[in-house]
């Protein structure tokens, strides 16, 4: 299994720190972000990290030439920002379209108190190697800042099948409070669907809009993984991480 970590992004809700340093590079104790959500991808199973970034971005590179994990680090640039589906699309050359699911782990979130990758794979394979969407439940009226999902049934508690996914709907639009948190497990396929995915919200190519069609043809769940997402992406989030690394690892 193969992970792939978007960390490309200009970081502006974290401005002006992130003109010099890249969000990913914000230290947790003494290593950056970047490198705890390595490490989950590897405890997880993947046997090579694909890390998208940008030339903006040397220190992450710098940082895991110093720091090497225990697994091979791939790199890729995206030269344009143009949103998380054009991101994750910069790779796709480096995964089979009969591959095993793409780990996704988004490189502003950190999940305490537990792997949240794991957890994911341990479902994908009780399921057949379907895809996995890792969720929170959200305050309704913060909705509108996520990919929402709406559950077609609910298997278990925690674990549902996907019947639709919205990129950051109105509160009154809202499908439900059930919100993607910085993980998917996908099938490759995903990948067909970013290559023709029109601008969506914000005018960026979202990731959402490109699973939202693959539900046509694959079967996707929603799953609340244990541990507790962290958006460092922005000073609150990351001051919130830091306390809960603090506590419980
Ligand atoms: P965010 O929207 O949180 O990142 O994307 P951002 O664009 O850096 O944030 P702001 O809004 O400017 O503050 C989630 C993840 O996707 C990556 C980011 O690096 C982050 O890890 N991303 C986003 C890309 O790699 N490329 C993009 O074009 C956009």
């Amino acid at each position: 299994m193969k992970a792939l970590i978007p960390a490309a992004g200009h970081g502006t809700r974290f401005a002006p720190w992130t003109k010099l340093i890249p969000k990913e590079m914000l230290p947790i104790g003494a290593r950056p972000a970047i490198a705890l959500i390595v490490d989950e991808a590897i405890e997880a199973g993947a046997d090579e990290v694909v890390i998208i970034t940008s030339p903006e971005k040397p220190l992450l590179k710098k940082w895991f030439e110093l720091n090497p994990p225990k697994a091979p680090v791939v790199w890729v640039d995206q030269l344009e920002q143009y949103g998380l589906g054009h991101a994750v699309l910069q790779a796709a050359e480096h995964f089979g379209a009969e591959s095993d699911p793409v780990l996704i782990l988004l490189g502003d979130a950190l999940v305490s108190g537990g792997n949240a990758s794991s957890a994911m794979m341990e479902i994908s394979k009780a399921n057949g190697g379907a895809s996995v969407i890792g969720c929170e439940e959200v305050p309704r009226e913060r909705v509108s800042r996520y990919g929402i999902m709406r559950s077609s049934s609910e298997i278990a508690e925690a674990f549902f099948k996907l019947a639709d996914i919205v990129e950051k709907p109105a509160v009154e639009d809202a499908p439900s409070n059930l919100a993607v948190a910085g993980r998917y497990l996908l099938d490759p396929a995903v990948f067909r669907y970013l290559k023709d995915q029109t601008a969506g919200v914000g005018g960026e190519i979202q990731l959402t809009d490109a699973i939202r069609r693959m539900l046509a043809e694959k079967t996707v769940f929603g799953y609340i993984y244990p541990g507790h997402r962290h958006d460092i992406g922005n000073p609150n989030g990351y001051l919130k991480a830091l306390e809960a690394m603090n506590e419980n690892g």
